[in-house]
């Protein structure tokens, strides 16, 4: 088949911190039942106050550098997704390199929310298989708990997310057999705008009147928080990532009977159950992490994939299918053997 691009590496690291439903139950006027019923979520991890985005991502990536069995030198490519930069310019993949001090290589930052880790394996795919980059590190990282709004107002949103990140290094292969070599088979990518506002982050930003892009106003009405239209996102969620991965399923020939692990986006469990009912999977192949992580945005996926493998459910040659959904609205697939 020639020359492709597998999954070589991954690694994770969430911050020590963990927060329990019940921790939340005064500081947001919520409850562990509501919490547990209506999401599945248990606990989250959030970050000390020293802590930002590039921190998380740097250790999650020099593991999975160590797990592909190279070193930090092999790194041709950094792609970084997150939604909770360290800063708003330049791109939080600029601070990773930095720190890992891997000077001049290419450094791409990835803005598709929940959606942007399946986005930076698919450019990590396309780089590879050009010939132009040889080892590629895609990370999904978030520092989700200082951007939320942490009294009663921010309840609907701020029980949902969690600090986290996520890496793989995406290398180079030779795929001879496509049924046994570990490599990654298709991505599937998708948005849609008109739907941007029913889950964004208003502020700060530049399409507000006036000279400022922040603002009193801005603050007294909470408009630097997360913004989420819970039911609308809820159902499109279950729509758009059935459909994804169906359609990467059929367009490789592959049966849902075929996949070893579903490693789906985490924003509530019963999004996944559902995912799981219309499509008629079996539900112990679907790996969710959402009880202790909550949702870690770009994170989840590489997360999840690092726990899945360390709890035996996925190995060496298992068929993974991938989906997510989010913000943007922006939702994608993707297959590969690991
Ligand atoms: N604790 C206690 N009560 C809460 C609460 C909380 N944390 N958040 C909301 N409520 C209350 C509301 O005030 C409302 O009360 P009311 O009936 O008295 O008005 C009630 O619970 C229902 O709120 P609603 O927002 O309609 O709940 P829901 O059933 O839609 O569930 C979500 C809310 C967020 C769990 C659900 O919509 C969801 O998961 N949506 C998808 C979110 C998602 O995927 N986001 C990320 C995408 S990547």
């Amino acid at each position: 088949m020639g020359i492709g691009s597998r999954i070589a590496g991954v690694g994770s690291f969430v911050p020590p911190r963990v927060y329990e439903n019940k921790d939340l139950e005064e500081m947001l006027d919520t409850s562990h039942e509501w919490i547990i019923q209506r999401t599945g979520i248990e606990r989250r991890h959030w970050v000390d106050p020293k802590t930002s985005t590039s921190d998380l991502a740097l250790e999650a990536s020099l593991k999975a550098i160590k797990n592909a069995g190279l070193e930090k030198s092999d790194i041709d490519m950094i792609i970084l997704a997150t939604l909770s930069p360290d800063h708003d310019f330049p791109g939080t993949g600029c601070f990773l390199q930095a720190k890992l001090d891997l000077p001049t290589i290419t450094v791409l930052d990835i803005r598709q929310q929940c959606t942007g880790f399946i986005y930076g394996i698919s450019v990590a795919d396309k780089f590879v298989k050009s010939g132009s980059h040889k080892n590629i590190l895609v990370v999904g990282a978030e520092v989700h708990s200082k951007g939320l709004d942490k009294t009663p107002r921010g309840r609907g949103v701020s029980v949902l997310f969690g600090d986290g990140a996520g890496a793989v290094i995406v290398s180079q292969t030779e795929v001879n057999d496509p049924l046994v070599d570990s490599h990654i088979l298709t991505t599937h990518l998708h948005a849609d705008g008109s739907f941007a506002k029913e889950l964004w982050l208003p502020a700060p930003g530049m399409a507000f009147e006036g000279n400022e892009r922040f603002s009193q106003e801005i603050i007294d009405e909470g408009l630097h928080y997360p913004q989420m239209n819970g039911k609308v996102v809820f159902v499109h969620a279950v729509k758009r990532m059935a459909e994804c991965l169906t359609a990467a399923c059929k367009e490789m020939g592959v049966s849902f009977a075929d996949v070893d692990c579903f490693l789906f986006h985490q924003a509530n469990l019963r999004i996944n159950s559902k995912v799981a009912e219309v499509l008629g999977l079996d539900e112990s192949k679907v790996f969710n992490t959402i009880q202790d992580y909550g949702n870690t945005t770009a994170a989840t996926i590489p997360l999840g994939m690092d726990k899945a493998i360390e709890a035996g459910k996925l190995k060496k040659g298992d068929l993974v299918a991938s989906a997510a959904f989010g913000s943007g609205f922006t939702w994608a697939s993707a297959l590969w053997r690991y």
